[in-house]
């Protein structure tokens, strides 16, 4: 809006831009579908990479096709098509996102472009990732407001946003003390808790920060990445989380004292659901890989609750040693188990990962194992007793939905707040963080699956109840989505 314009109400426009990985653009697309139920104008912009692999992969793109007022968009990811998007990669994929998608989603919204101010479907408000940092100044130059969606957790995000403190009051795993001029000592007391977290007293410890807070160099591209984040998230005009209010109260009154405007509206998928079931309709998978719905068969067969699931999401990765302590711990556990081999999840290459006889022989009637599974359809699966997770957040509340106590695995980001939130605030399930031992795996599995089944269970109930009463009508989640849906009708440009 020109400085000398008054501004005006146009019809509500969302341009939504997620990070394009397979977390943030499920849990993205779910909040794009809440909104067309509510009438608001979606533009989803993807880039051609994750666009292609989810025509590929589900019926989305057609699905999408029954809201008049949705769009998809798409834009280059600046990589070339054979570059795995995995996680050591998301700061490649920044850097190139940066420099080819964004001049192209720039001139997509200012004037002269296809949603610019002037153009006959202007966008009213942009909701982004919260680490495209640009979206700040965009949304700033063509006078519009810009909503910040982190997918991670609120907890984790809030780790991240008491970075400074930390690295200021010498918290990092990895706190280097200068003992002379050429000699430093690591004080890496892993265990130590953390002081300067507010909201999050007495409850992390340094291993339990995110992973990128384990190391020596505060020069990282990620922990600079991060720094930026925490500079502009406090500059939305509001801040949306997949979480509800009785999961993560203290945390979201943390964010409240830097950003008024919170829209706790999770647990997202559950939500959709909610909502879609008063119409009737189901809802679309957003996987970007072929899911193998031969272990729904399988596990119709299994006795109730004897099923550990096993997935470490979309980006993680393992060892070819890890893969074998994790198997032969699952094996020794004696539990029935689904696992999730997503393609490219083990370092090194597919034919070394021939599971050596004794151990195959011993599970072919207890185990199956597919590349990449419906996943909210097996956790709903009464077979399934728990979930040996990585804690990405959207596997998390789908466990918890589901009443799934879990097994925490953490591999990186904010897995390592989630995985310990599990186990000690939440008490939903075993962190199993920084270890992968045979032995271990199978203790824990044991632990989860018989001894202390009753009470995981129990408790993991009782959070299920409170997640789906959140979105229900009347609850906070379904309360805060309506709010959202009356401020975004009031947005002006
Ligand atoms: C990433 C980060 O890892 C995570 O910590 C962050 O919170 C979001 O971005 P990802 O690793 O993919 O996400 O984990 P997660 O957030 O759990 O998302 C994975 C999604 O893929 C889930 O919605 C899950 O239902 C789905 N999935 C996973 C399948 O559909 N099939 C599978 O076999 C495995």
């Amino acid at each position: 809006m020109a400085a000398n314009q008054t501004p005006v109400v146009c019809p509500p426009h969302v341009l939504i831009f997620p990070l394009p990985l397979q977390g943030p653009v499920n849990c993205m697309l779910k909040l794009a579908e809440l909104f067309c139920l509510k009438n608001v104008q979606v533009t989803f912009l993807n880039t051609d990479h994750i666009q292609q692999r989810l025509r590929s992969c589900t019926d989305n793109v057609n699905y999408f096709k029954k809201y008049p007022n949705f769009r998809f968009e798409t834009v280059p990811d600046g990589l070339p098509e054979e570059n795995p998007r995995t996680g050591d990669q998301i700061p490649n994929l920044l850097n190139s996102l940066e420099a080819v998608a964004v001049p192209i989603f720039r001139k997509m919204v200012s004037s002269g472009g296809m949603y610019g101010p002037d153009s006959d479907k202007p966008i009213t408000c942009i909701i982004s990732d919260g680490i495209f940092t640009f979206a700040t100044d965009i949304a700033k130059e063509i006078g519009i407001q810009l909503l910040y969606f982190d997918t991670i957790s609120p907890c984790g995000l809030w780790s991240y946003m008491c970075l400074p403190k930390l690295i200021q009051a010498g918290e990092l795993p990895f706190k280097v003390q200068a003992q002379s001029l050429f000699w430093f000592r690591f004080d890496d007391n892993l265990d130590e808790i953390i002081r300067n977290a507010p909201g999050m007293e007495g409850i992390i410890r340094r291993r339990d920060l995110p992973s990128f807070c384990r190391t020596k160099d505060l020069n990282a591209r990620i922990i600079q990445l991060v720094l930026k984040e925490d500079k502009h998230i406090p500059l939305a005009q509001g801040l949306i989380f997949n979480t509800f209010q009785q999961l993560e109260a203290p945390v979201l009154s943390q964010f409240r004292n830097i950003c008024p405007k919170i829209y706790a509206v999770g647990p997202i998928h559950s939500h959709l659901k909610a909502r879609l079931a008063e119409q009737i309709s189901p809802t679309t998978s957003n996987s970007i890989w072929k899911e193998d719905k031969s272990c729904i068969p399988w596990l119709d067969f299994q006795p109730s609750k004897s099923v550990i699931y096993v997935s470490i999401g979309s980006l993680a990765i393992m060892t070819k040693e890890q893969l074998f302590e994790i198997w032969h711990g699952l094996v020794n556990s004696g539990s029935r188990f689904l696992w999730v081999r997503r393609p490219g999840s083990v370092l090194g290459s597919e034919k070394d990962f021939e599971v050596p006889l004794e151990l195959s022989q011993g599970t072919k009637e207890r185990g199956c194992i597919v590349s990449w599974a419906p996943q909210e359809e097996v956790l709903a699966h009464p077979a399934i007793g728990g979930f040996f997770t990585h804690n990405g957040w959207n596997s998390t509340l789908e466990s918890i939905v589901e009443g799934k106590p879990m097994i925490c695995w953490p591999y990186f980001v904010d897995q390592q707040v989630n995985s310990r939130y599990v186990g000690e605030v939440w008490k939903l399930g075993l962190d199993m963080k920084d270890t992968c031992d045979r032995v271990i795996v199978e203790k824990i599995i044991r632990e989860l699956m018989e001894l202390r089944k009753d009470e995981f269970l129990e408790r993991a109930d009782q959070m299920s109840g409170l997640a789906k009463a959140s979105v229900s009508e009347g609850g906070s989640s379904f309360q805060d989505f309506d709010r959202l849906i009356e401020d975004i009708k009031l947005m002006k440009i």
